[in-house]
This record gives structure tokens, C-alpha cells and sequence, in this order.
């Protein structure tokens, strides 16, 4: 019986997005069904493996955007969604295999499952990209993504404030809006797509908000206070409106996080 630190590892380890996914879903299974052993015998590592395409470029480098309305819009959209959930597969199988030893099992159950749907979502984008013509690596894509990840090593309540209490609550402000062009546009698949991925969004933040509460219990730190003071630390763009403060809501992200920190 291999363990659970060696098989999320293994995942992080694997460098081509299908099987990536693959090894990802295997993780999720193995641990539902109980054939993981609970041992954390080996670190998870600094970068996970990456393929060679897409090509990683600093933010400023970033091409500009096509006309949204355009064929090359349209494939700049769900690349840049599918590159996004590419690296969102890897921050959930870092999230339960380097902090999973002092955070418990329930912890791991929820970010191994996390993992599993960001492999879920990546495939449906990168199927979404091979419809349109293109595939995931035809473009140049956001080099940063995994930079809240290494900062935020260490410490696993600035983790999840990050990480899914920032980045990926940002992700319930703005998919709204994209779902609403797309739907416009009548690109009806595209929209399903978009709208599954919100509402397993919103459960990401929430497990997130969950165990950071538990954080600042063990802590005994008010968890708003706790919360602001871990992103000022942590993190160095802005918290900026519009919110979508009902979504937010739904993850137990009340304003009473965000507002006071807004700009
Ligand atoms: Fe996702
Ligand atoms: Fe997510």
C-alpha cells in the first residue's frame, strides 16, 4: 500500500495535463476507497511538473486580448479558463499533501475531492478548446499563478487565505459575467461549462473558509482580523470590487472579510 504524501506527489509530479488529470482522479479514488496509507513520508515538492506547452510569460508579457467576439477571442477565453484550472488541479493536491499531516483527514478528503473537480473542469475547457480547433498549449499562458503557492509554503492558514479565500472567490466576481457574454454570444455548451464551475467554486471557497476557521480557532485569533492580516502579508494584488457578495456569502465569506480590505 503506497501512502498518501507519496501518491499526491506522484500527481504533482507528472508533467502532461491528460495525465495529470488521470493520476489526479486516481489519487481521489484511492483515497475515498481507503488504500492510502495515512503517512507523510515524503515533502511535497518546491514546482510541480509542468509541460513543456504552454509557455509561461511574466503578466506584462502577456499577449493582448482579441476582440471577445472573434474566433481568436473566443479560443484566448477558454485557454487562459483552462490554464487557470490546470494550475488550480495542482494547488489542491499541494494544499492536502503538504499541510494534510497536521490538518487531519477531513482536510485531505476535501482537497484530494477539490482535485478532482479541478481535473474535472480542466478537461471539459481543454475539450471545450479542441472544438474551437486549438488545444491547451497553443498559447502563451499566465507565468504567476503559482507564485501565492510558494509564498504561502509554510503556513497553512495564510494558504487558504490566499488561496481559495482570494483567488478563488475572485473566480465567483467575475465567472458571472463571462457566463453571461458566452450565454449572449448563444455558445450554450460553453455556458454549462461555466456554470458548473461556479457552482463547484463556490463549495472550493467554502472548504476553504472552513478549515481556515478552524485555523484561527486553534489560534484563538478573531478570524477577520486574522484573515486580513495573512493577505496583507501574502498577498500583493488588490482585493477589488465588484464582489459578488451572494456567491461569497454562500462560501461563509461574509464582507466582514473583504470589505475593510477593499480597494
Ligand atoms: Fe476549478
Ligand atoms: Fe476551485
Amino acid at each position: 500500500m503506497t501512502t498518501v504524501a507519496r501518491a499526491i506527489r506522484a500527481a504533482l509530479l507528472t508533467a502532461d495535463p491528460r495525465a495529470k488529470c488521470f493520476a489526479t482522479r486516481k489519487v481521489a479514488r484511492a483515497w475515498r476507497r481507503g488504500d492510502l496509507a495515512w503517512e507523510f513520508d515524503v515533502a511535497m515538492p518546491d514546482r510541480p511538473a509542468w509541460p513543456a506547452a504552454p509557455e509561461l510569460l511574466p503578466p506584462g508579457q502577456m499577449p493582448k486580448r482579441r476582440k471577445a467576439g472573434s474566433e481568436r477571442g473566443r479560443i484566448a477565453l477558454w485557454h487562459s479558463l483552462a490554464h487557470i484550472e490546470f494550475v488550480a488541479i495542482d494547488l489542491a493536491l499541494d494544499m492536502a499533501g503538504r499541510f494534510g499531516a497536521e490538518m487531519g483527514e477531513d482536510f485531505v478528503s476535501d482537497f484530494l475531492a477539490v482535485a478532482a473537480d479541478e481535473a474535472m473542469h480542466f478537461a471539459l475547457l481543454a475539450r471545450k478548446l479542441e472544438s474551437l480547433g486549438s488545444h491547451y498549449g497553443a498559447l502563451p499562458a499566465h507565468a504567476g499563478l503559482w507564485e501565492a503557492a510558494h509564498a504561502t509554503r509554510h503556513d497553512v492558514a495564510a494558504r487558504l487565505a490566499v488561496v481559495p479565500m482570494v483567488l478563488e472567490a475572485r473566480g465567483l466576481d467575475v465567472t458571472p459575467a463571462t457566463l453571461e457574454r458566452v450565454a449572449a454570444a448563444g455558445d450554450k455548451h460553453g455556458a454549462k461549462i461555466l456554470e458548473r464551475i461556479l457552482d463547484d467554486e463556490i463549495r472550493h471557497v467554502g472548504m476553504g473558509t472552513k478549515h481556515f476557521l478552524r485555523c484561527a480557532e486553534m489560534t484563538q485569533s478573531p478570524p477577520e482580523s486574522l484573515w486580513q492580516d495573512l493577505v496583507k502579508r501574502h498577498f500583493h494584488g488588490a482585493i477589488k470590487p465588484p464582489f459578488n457578495d451572494s456567491a461569497r456569502l454562500a462560501a461563509g465569506l461574509s464582507r466582514g472579510f473583504y470589505a475593510e480590505i477593499a480597494h
